[in-house]
């Protein structure tokens, strides 16, 4: 049974997660989406906002034989890891600018949890741009973000905006 984590914020969840989770597919039999709690952050989205946003996209995924879970988890990814018995803590990276930040993340999660291997994947080109923070950054001025965020995720923004 390989069993891994896809650790993020998802503030909210983007194409480029998706692409992520969908090129996960074939390596895992099941993923769990971790959706992390940080008190600390000031998100658009509550944590069970956030789940329940991935529960109404992930039936657009083809998962194939690949169970695919949701969870939300605090304190540290290393540990929610072991706890679940994942071997592995998936991350997408999009750009060489992100490699500089995962490295140190991949290092440190593998100093708390020797047994457990962090695997990157390659976003498509076409999300190597998006984030989260750009996506709500530019829905909030107005600008246009369709095939960029799940149709679903467009409409809870807009929901939260107008209150
Ligand atoms: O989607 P993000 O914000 O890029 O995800 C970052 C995340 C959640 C993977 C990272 O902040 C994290 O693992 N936080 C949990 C606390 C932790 O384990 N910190 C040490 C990482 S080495």
């Amino acid at each position: 049974m390989r069993r891994a984590i896809f650790p993020g914020s998802f503030d909210p969840p983007t194409n480029g997660h998706l692409d992520i989770i969908r090129r996960s597919l074939p390596l895992f039999d099941e993923i769990i989406i971790a959706v992390l709690n940080n008190p600390e952050k000031k998100p658009m989205f509550t944590v069970e906002e956030r789940c329940g946003i991935i529960r109404e996209i992930l039936p657009g995924v083809e998962n194939g034989k690949c169970r695919l879970l949701i969870d939300s988890f605090s304190g540290l990814t290393a540990d929610f890891a072991r706890r679940k018995s994942a071997t592995a803590i998936v991350r997408g990276i999009r750009a060489i600018s992100d490699y500089e930040y995962e490295l140190r993340m991949a290092l440190m999660n593998r100093r708390l949890e020797p047994t457990i291997e962090t695997v990157f994947l390659m976003a498509a080109e076409e999300y190597s741009y998006v984030s989260s923070n750009l996506m709500k950054q530019v829905f909030i001025l107005g600008g246009r973000v369709e095939g960029l965020i799940p149709a679903t995720v467009e409409a809870r923004m807009r929901e939260k905006l107008n209150g």
